[in-house]
């Protein structure tokens, strides 16, 4: 009783300091009692992992911010294997059949997209919709993303290419050394401007940056710094102290004029003569048609969508195609011969190549443009995923780098070997890699939210590569670009691609 009596007297002598003792003693048994629970009780815990990553967010959060997830990732499914619990709620998948589970027809019904936010408070680009308004939006684009529509955009596409061979054939004279990476950057966003918003970026002509397309540079970071501080759960406000700010409203830039642009292009109304993303577009009516506001965040989302990806690609395959010769020559003879009287490579003939396709596939298994996982949450009822029941509100992804480059999936899984993606009866097929899990490698995600860009991408890959492959011999001339030491935060933080360039010698 005393002594009861004597903790009270000591207490009020120093209300302030014990009290502050007391929230510290009950915040730190909160943390102490969550961590254990997360390790004993917690639904996942018969999910192999680290024990630090199922006690903590940290982890995970701190890997994001070094820019190295997806590497991280990879190692946790080198030890753990194909399902890790890579946070205390959250499993990242590389098993076949888990892309389907988790981003398929039927389980998009269930499972909605997880960490993903909006950029305006009125309208939401497909992306972040959901159900009857995405498959509204999805539909209303369809028709523009079309094969049709992709063959339409031949004379466009072809246009900007040419001029991107000719800058370079002019650029070569004067020096041999330069980071090729920035002008496939400069291609990307000049051939979506057109595309999609009726503006003529001229990023390649003036062989610079558009002043919207640096604002745009430096959003993509700020971005992933805020996804990365939603990691920390109760802490990110003050994570979010840190923001880089003033790069985070560039967004506000972006939206304005994209909106700008696309009300300069409604204007103009359904032109004949125009055949880009709008002309198809104008065509819905009634229940289709989509609001100004819609038209106007899918804009401002396609020019994001639809550049970083492309050119990591570009770059990826051709930092491969300089450092495999063999490969090179390989594709050139390919494509020599799916020239024919054409006497020029076109959208049409290039489409026509499988060991293009294939060379541009293995570039993007060793070197995917997306290499984390796009994060969905199971629904109330739990999940089935790979055959493995899944408890409910956990978050899980297919983390694409460690997918596509682990023994699990591919033979040979370092080496660079387009032929891997040849028919199985090819009698170049390596005999290895018949038991490669090529379901695997979905770097467009499946599904009906999958990449409505897939084929434009396709499309213009080929033919860029195809006409950069023929024109050009390069050399890698230092380790800059070496791809196990890039950083990644929601798209791929690019080095430059510096390679040596010469007008191809033709023998
Ligand atoms: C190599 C190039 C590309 C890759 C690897 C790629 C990959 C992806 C992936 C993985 C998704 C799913 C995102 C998610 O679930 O969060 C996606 C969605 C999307 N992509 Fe692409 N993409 C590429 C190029 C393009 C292009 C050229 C466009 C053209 C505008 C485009 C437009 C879109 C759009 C609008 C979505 C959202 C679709 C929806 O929510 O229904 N992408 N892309
Ligand atoms: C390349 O990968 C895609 C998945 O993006 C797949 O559908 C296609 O069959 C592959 N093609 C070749 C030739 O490897």
């Amino acid at each position: 009783m005393s002594s009861i009596a004597k903790l009270l007297e000591q207490f009020l002598a120093h209300p302030f300091k014990n009290l502050a003792a007391i929230i510290t003693a009950a915040v730190t048994s909160f943390f102490v009692v969550r961590a254990i629970y997360r390790v004993t009780f917690h639904p996942l815990v018969r999910f192999p992992g680290p024990k630090l990553r199922a006690i903590s967010h940290l982890p995970h959060a701190f890997s994001g911010e070094r820019g190295r997830q997806p590497y991280d990732v990879r190692e946790l499914h080198k030890k753990y294997g194909p399902v890790v619990r890579i946070c205390p709620n959250q499993l990242s998948f590389i098993t076949p059949g888990s892309w389907e589970d988790i981003h398929g027809h039927a389980a998009t019904k269930k499972l909605l997209k997880y960490g993903y936010f909006k950029v305006r408070p009125d309208a939401q680009p497909m992306l972040t919709t959901s159900g009857e308004e995405h498959s509204r939006q999805r539909s209303a684009f369809a028709h523009g993303f079309s094969q049709r529509a992709i063959s339409e955009q031949s004379p466009t596409l072809t246009a900007h290419v040419d001029n991107l061979i000719a800058m370079l054939e002019q650029k070569v004279k004067q020096e041999s050394v330069f980071d090729v990476g920035e002008w496939m950057r400069f291609l990307a966003f000049d051939i979506i401007g057109d595309f999609t918003l009726n503006t003529q970026f001229e990023c390649v002509k003036n062989q610079r940056y558009h002043p919207w397309v640096a604002l745009l540079m430096k959003w993509f970071r700020a971005v992933s710094f805020v996804t990365n501080a939603n990691a920390f759960g109760q802490l990110a406000p003050f994570i979010m102290l840190f923001a880089p700010v003033e790069h985070l409203k560039g967004v506000k830039d972006h939206l304005d004029m994209s909106a700008q642009k696309v009300r300069e292009r409604l204007a103009i109304g359904d032109d004949p003569t125009r055949n880009d993303l709008w002309t198809y577009l104008l065509r819905n009516k009634g229940d289709k048609a989509l609001s100004l506001g819609e038209m106007e965040v899918n804009a401002a989302l396609f020019i994001i969508a639809a550049t970083e990806p492309l050119s990591d690609v570009l770059c990826g395959t051709l930092y491969f195609l300089a450092l495999y010769p063999e490969v090179r020559e390989k594709l050139r003879a390919e494509l020599e011969s799916c020239m024919g009287s054409d006497d020029a490579l076109t959208m049409a003939n290039t489409a026509r190549s499988p060991y293009l396709h294939a060379v541009i596939n293995e570039s993007m298994r060793m070197y995917p443009p997306i290499p984390g996982g796009m994060r969905r949450k199971t629904p109330p009822q739990g999940h089935t995923i790979s055959g493995i029941e899944i408890p409910p509100d956990t978050v899980v992804a297919v983390y694409q780098l460690a997918a596509f480059t682990l023994p699990n999936n591919f033979a040979r899984t370092d080496q660079f070997i387009p032929e891997r993606w040849l028919p199985a009866d090819h009698p170049e097929r390596p005999k290895d890699t018949l038991g490669d899990h090529q379901d695997v490698f979905q770097p467009f995600s499946v599904g009906p939210k999958n990449c409505i860009g897939k084929g434009l991408a396709y499309a213009e890959m080929k033919l860029i590569i195809a006409r950069f492959a023929c024109a050009f011999d390069c050399k890698v001339v230092d380790d800059g670009f070496a791809i196990d030491k890039q950083t990644a935060y929601l798209f791929r933080d690019r080095p430059p691609l510096k390679l040596e360039v010469k007008m191809r010698k033709v023998s």
